[in-house]
């Protein structure tokens, strides 16, 4: 695991940002898995200001509430067109994410796996966590070799996402996300965490043991999995002053390179 630890999340966002930025310019028919929630909100902010060309691009979205529609002002098809489609050139047709209004949630979500293998597979996964360590909707107990399902939220993470709905009622109890597995195949992982109320989860993660139990910690299995901190979700780990270390002391070939 890569942590880099920034000193505010406008930093973090920076950070993304740039590693976001390169791979669109050095491969423009990328394919990017994306994620919804208000961390990644100033990431997109600025890679929506950065006027890339997004025409090759594909994308894929971790996860949706099932049971509303793309239409809903809380879908996350919603929360992707407003603060990130709209802003940049992206084709209609380039656009996945799991259909909350499927038919049959089942197939649909066999399919939409059969949709990323076809697509070459994800080079870029951008993660935001839960306070509980989920990524994607992986709440803890899910399966490490999970795929696309549906899954139930726990008590705590619909009571965290109420913020986005009128009340607490109107979430959702069910989900359609990609699975550990599935975003374990991705080529590279970036998590995005920013402030207090994800230093837990994310000490959790970067320095517990690997368990379902913390759904984040499964990065530690994968090969390049980039961490993009901001010193508040950074504040319960152990080793901060060894992550500095070695971000301050990175060859210069290992950085990426500012576009
Ligand atoms: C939701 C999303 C996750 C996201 C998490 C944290 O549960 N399904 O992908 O990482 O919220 O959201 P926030 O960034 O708002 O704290």
């Amino acid at each position: 695991m890569e942590i880099i630890i920034h000193p505010n999340a406008e930093d973090a966002a920076e950070m993304a940002e740039r590693i976001i930025t390169n791979l669109i310019v050095t491969n423009p028919q990328a394919v990017l898995g994306l994620a919804t929630g208000s961390t990644p909100l100033r990431l997109y902010q600025r890679l929506a200001a950065k006027g890339l060309d997004w025409s090759g691009i594909t994308s894929f979205n971790l996860d949706e509430y099932l049971g509303i529609g793309a239409q809903h002002p809380q879908s996350y098809s919603a929360f992707m067109q407003e603060n990130l489609f709209r802003h940049v050139n992206i084709g209609v047709k380039n656009i996945h994410l799991p259909d909350g209004m499927a038919v049959d949630p089942e197939t649909h979500c066999q399919a939409y796996e059969e949709k990323i293998h076809a697509a070459g597979g994800i080079d870029l996964q951008l993660l935001g966590i839960g306070t509980d360590g989920h990524i994607g909707f992986n709440e803890p107990s899910s399966s490490l070799s999970s795929r696309t399902r549906i899954k139930t939220l726990t008590a705590r993470t619909r009571r965290d996402n109420a913020r986005f709905f009128g009340s607490e009622r109107e979430v959702p109890y069910h989900v359609i996300t990609m699975g550990i597995g599935t975003i374990l195949e991705s080529r590279t992982v970036l998590l995005l965490a920013t402030g207090e109320n994800k230093a837990e989860a994310v000490a959790g993660a970067v320095e517990g043991a690997l368990t379902s139990m913390n759904p984040a910690s499964a990065l530690q299995l994968h090969r390049k999995a980039i961490l993009c901190l901001d010193e508040a979700a950074a504040s319960k780990l152990q080793r901060r002053d060894y992550y500095h270390w070695v971000f301050d002391n990175k060859p210069a070939w290992q950085r990426i390179s500012p576009n």
